[in-house]
């Protein structure tokens, strides 16, 4: 079974979703860390972030994995590194690229062959898994997403300004709402979840709620 966690940055997916899929016991995939393992690696090994197909080649070469909690790239983990504010730059171009969103497609729809997913992203209901039995599009306010990124950079040891997260962020969601393919938007039948005002553990709950729903009605059926 697989289930998909989109929405705009901010918005609580990563977290929501690895509580998820630990609470079933499910894999766990982070879509965004894939974007930006590649835009790291490309910088790595110097390929220019405006030539899709050799950035095609690298996503196609590479062996990403999500092991304990954090994402590896070719047996190293790269958790930390790709978080920095230079990598969030340099994935852009890389997400932005028509042909590497196809191939970061096809290498997910890969990866989820034979196993029980929880899958974040921007596009894994609409674009990715058409077919996933449940399609959650998760999201908040600007000011309630801001607020929660800022905490989390603060929980890092890196201070910024409420004001900065709130317009890096809007220039975020502006871009992944004007990329030609992939667009930020919800699958036709997700379910939309309001989070502001919701914990973490609130959104897990309705989500299992959700599932055991789903899989009563999948136990059913004759
Ligand atoms: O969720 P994130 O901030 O880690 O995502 C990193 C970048 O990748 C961001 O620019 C959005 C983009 N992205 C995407 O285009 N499609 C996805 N499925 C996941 C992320």
């Amino acid at each position: 079974m697989i289930i998909t966690l989109d929405g705009p940055a901010g918005a609580g997916k990563s977290s929501t979703a690895r509580a998820l899929a630990s609470r079933l016991g499910w894999c766990y995939m982070d879509t965004g860390a894939m974007y930006r393992a590649v835009a790291l690696m490309a910088l790595e090994q110097g390929i220019d972030l405006a030539a899709a197909e050799r950035l095609v080649e690298l996503a196609e070469s590479l062996c990403i994995a999500f092991e304990g909690g954090g994402v590896c790239v070719n047996g190293r983990d790269v958790s930390m590194e790709i978080r920095t504010e230079r990598i969030t730059q340099a994935t852009r171009p890389v997400a932005d690229a028509p042909p590497v969103r196809d191939a970061m497609k096809r290498i997910q729809r890969r990866m989820a062959v034979g196993i029980d997913l929880v899958t974040e992203g921007r596009d894994q209901g609409s674009v990715v898994f058409p077919q996933a039995e449940l399609k959650v599009f998760l999201t908040a306010s600007p000011e309630e997403r801001a607020r929660r990124r800022h905490a989390e950079e603060l929980s890092r040891g890196r201070a910024v300004a409420l004001t900065d997260v709130l317009s890096s962020q809007a220039q975020r969601d502006d871009g992944d709402r004007a990329r030609p393919v992939g667009t930020l938007r919800p699958a036709d039948d997700a379910v939309i979840i309001e989070t502001d005002g919701l914990n973490r553990d609130e959104v897990v709950e309705r989500l299992l709620a959700l599932v055991a729903a789903l899989q009563g009605r999948k136990e059913s059926t004759p």
